[in-house]
């Protein structure tokens, strides 16, 4: 299944982070997020208003130059990556993504083609796109979990 959302400002994309924040799944098990789309298309934006909503209270950097920045929230180990100046897919064990293979690991992973072969499979793929006059995402997922998250997410159907 997949959903476009129109986001009319700043704000939409920080909400929609909100919200899926708010219904992410129970298992105690990884849930993947890729976080698609050009430079500028929104994916930082979206990741802070999901860390922001799980509890992460400081700065919220964009990985942009670390590549990975890490939390402890809500119950979540989150992992956020942005691969875009990551010259190997193979550097990606160097960052340490081998200890979130297993629990209650949340990925969020900006540029995910970076990092193809490496990477876990994604429960859910999010593309953002900047248009000439708006912003847009559409959800496609990839699993159960994934679709039951997106579900939640779609105005027409969530809660
Ligand atoms: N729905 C929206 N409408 C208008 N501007 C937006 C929207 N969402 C985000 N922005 C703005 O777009 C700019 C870039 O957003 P952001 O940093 O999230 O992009 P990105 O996809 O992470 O880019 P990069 O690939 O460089 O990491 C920010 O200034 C942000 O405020
Ligand atoms: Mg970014």
């Amino acid at each position: 299944m997949s959903l476009t959302l129109h986001l009319g400002d700043e704000a939409a994309t920080t909400a929609l982070g909100a919200a899926a924040a708010r219904c992410l799944p129970t298992a105690a098990q990884p849930f993947v997020v890729e976080l698609a789309g050009d430079l500028g298309a929104g994916k930082t934006t979206f990741a802070r208003g999901l860390l922001r909503e799980l509890g992460v209270s400081g700065q919220i950097r964009s990985p942009s130059y670390a590549l990975l920045e890490t939390y402890d929230a809500g119950g979540w180990q989150v992992l956020h990556l942005d691969l875009y100046r990551l010259l190997d897919p193979e550097e990606l064990e160097n960052l340490g993504v081998r200890d979130y293979h297993d629990g209650r690991c949340l990925w969020l992973v900006e540029w995910p083609g970076k990092g193809e072969g490496y990477l876990p499979r994604a429960d859910a793929r999010l593309e953002f796109a900047s248009g000439a006059t708006e912003h847009t995402v559409t959800l496609a997922a990839q699993g159960a979990a994934g679709a039951a998250w997106i579900a939640a997410l779609n105005p027409d159907t969530g809660s």
